[in-house]
């Protein structure tokens, strides 16, 4: 129990917000690992929902922290403006503190951004990467090229001076730069309003720990949009996996108790790069429209498809999953049948069931198999309803059938299913609902 982390399992959007959220009472510490204002966790509490970019949903519970924690990069402005909408409606009960070790985002980043991906997309159609334009990916360029500034200098004016100096120059291909005096301005007075939370955050999760307070990683994009294990180039600068989440806290790997992977129980995907199981045509505008799926950050339409069996086997043997949390099994309800992805065909005739291609290219290629499921009854108010008093017993048979196969098929038990957007609209099956066996090492390379 004392840490838990919360990773997503596929290509982002899984509601990693949610199923955090829905968690974040029984934690005394909420940490944001990786990633910045890219992630879109949508919250939603009645009738009113907020979407949180650079915190954590810990900054929705009273007597919880909200730690964006050391591995972030932070925009300092839009960030201002997530706490003023959240305090707005009434809704910022925790307590907000940011690394003092996390990365500034600049108005320059998101400039560059926009330029880099002008360069991939020059020849006639190139897709580009898609990313969010937010400046995600030069800001990690500049954090491991050593050029970054950090949370804490904006709190020294002296050091923020000569740092964004080195900065400017480092970036004077770029053109349209900003006025370097109005961003060191700007900067030093978003420095002096936030300099109250910025802290450094590595000894409260330490004593945490040590006085058995739980501690819960909040996960932001994920397993298939990790820098290396994602399908590069298509993925973000960061490390969405359990792994990162250590490295992005400061929180050493023998402390790590619990890896929740959350996945829909189908697939979707912003941005471009490979999709093995995306679905087009009138199905796809189906699940595009019954999800809601548009993106949280950028607006975008989603790209829909089906489970995908041998990303999930891939991503539950890459983050250590624990258990499950699948989500989203109300929009698949009252379809005629559940397709599911169990196995590729690759162009070389090779079936793989576990370990995608690593390059892009292939895996674009690969042929995916289904097995097709009977599907569920819609999700009727009557039975939402049912599904919050009785419970799991109350799951509808062809969806715990289905349930059971996911779990059996990726050897990691599914503990929650989420049918709605609401907190309350969660299903807890209990630990270890389904005995995993793991994989054989022929199995594995196989
Ligand atoms: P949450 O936390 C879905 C995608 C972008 C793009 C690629 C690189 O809400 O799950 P970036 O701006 O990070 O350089 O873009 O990654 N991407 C996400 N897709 N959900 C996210 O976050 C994402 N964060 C980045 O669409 O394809
Ligand atoms: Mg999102």
């Amino acid at each position: 129990m004392p840490v838990t982390v919360v990773v997503g399992a596929q290509f982002g959007d899984e509601a990693k917000g949610k199923i955090s959220d829905y968690l974040a009472s029984g934690f005394r510490h909420v940490v944001r690992t990786g990633g910045g204002p890219n992630a879109g966790h949508s919250i939603h509490l009645g009738e009113r929902s907020v979407v949180l970019h650079q915190l954590s949903c810990g900054a929705l519970h009273p007597g919880v922290s909200a730690i964006s924690g050391p591995g972030m990069v932070i925009n300092p402005m839009s960030l201002e403006k997530e706490l003023a909408e959240l305090a707005a409606k009434g809704w910022l009960k925790g307590d907000v503190i940011l690394s003092e070790r996390a990365h500034v985002i600049l108005p320059l980043h998101e400039l560059e951004d926009g330029w880099e991906e002008a360069l991939r997309t020059a020849n006639p159609g190139d897709p580009g990467l898609g990313t969010t334009r937010r400046g995600i990916g030069p800001a990690y360029e500049d954090r491991y090229g050593r050029f970054g500034l950090r949370m804490v200098d904006l709190t020294r004016p002296e050091a923020l001076r000569t740092k964004l100096d080195l900065l400017f120059r480092r970036k004077s291909f770029l053109k349209d730069l900003p006025d370097p005096q109005a961003l060191f301005g700007q900067l030093s007075e978003v420095g002096q309003r936030l300099a109250p939370m910025i802290r450094a955050t590595e000894p409260i999760l330490w004593g945490a720990i040590e006085s058995g307070e739980p501690i819960l990683l909040e996960g932001a994009q994920s397993a298939l949009l990790d820098v290396d294990f994602g399908t590069y180039p298509y993925v973000t600068s960061s490390h969405p996996t359990s792994a990162g989440a250590l490295v992005g806290s400061g929180i050493p790997p023998a402390e790590l108790d619990e890896v929740i992977g959350v996945s829909k129980a189908y697939s979707t995907r912003v941005g471009a790069g490979p999709f093995p199981t995306e679905v087009q045509g009138e199905l796809g505008e189906y699940l595009r429209r019954e999800g809601g799926e548009r993106g949280a950050t950028t607006g975008r339409p989603r790209r829909c498809g089906w489970l995908d069996l041998v990303l999930l086997r891939y991503a539950a043997r890459l983050n250590g999953f624990t258990s499950l949390a699948i989500t989203k099994v109300d929009v698949l309800g009252g379809l005629e049948e559940v397709p599911v992805c169990t196995q590729y065909l690759a162009s070389s005739g090779e079936t793989l069931r576990r370990y995608p291609p690593s390059v892009a290219e292939e895996l674009e290629k690969v042929t995916p198999i289904y097995e097709k499921f009977p599907a569920w009854p819609g999700f009727t108010e009557r039975l939402k309803e049912r599904l919050r008093r009785e419970g799991a017993r109350a799951l509808p048979g062809p969806l715990r059938a289905f349930l059971h196969y996911v779990a059996a098929e990726t050897h990691v038990p599914v503990e929650w299913v989420s049918f709605g957007a609401q907190r309350d609209d969660t299903v807890w099956l209990g630990r270890g609902a389904v005995a995993p066996r793991a994989p054989t090492v022929t199995e594995w390379t196989g």
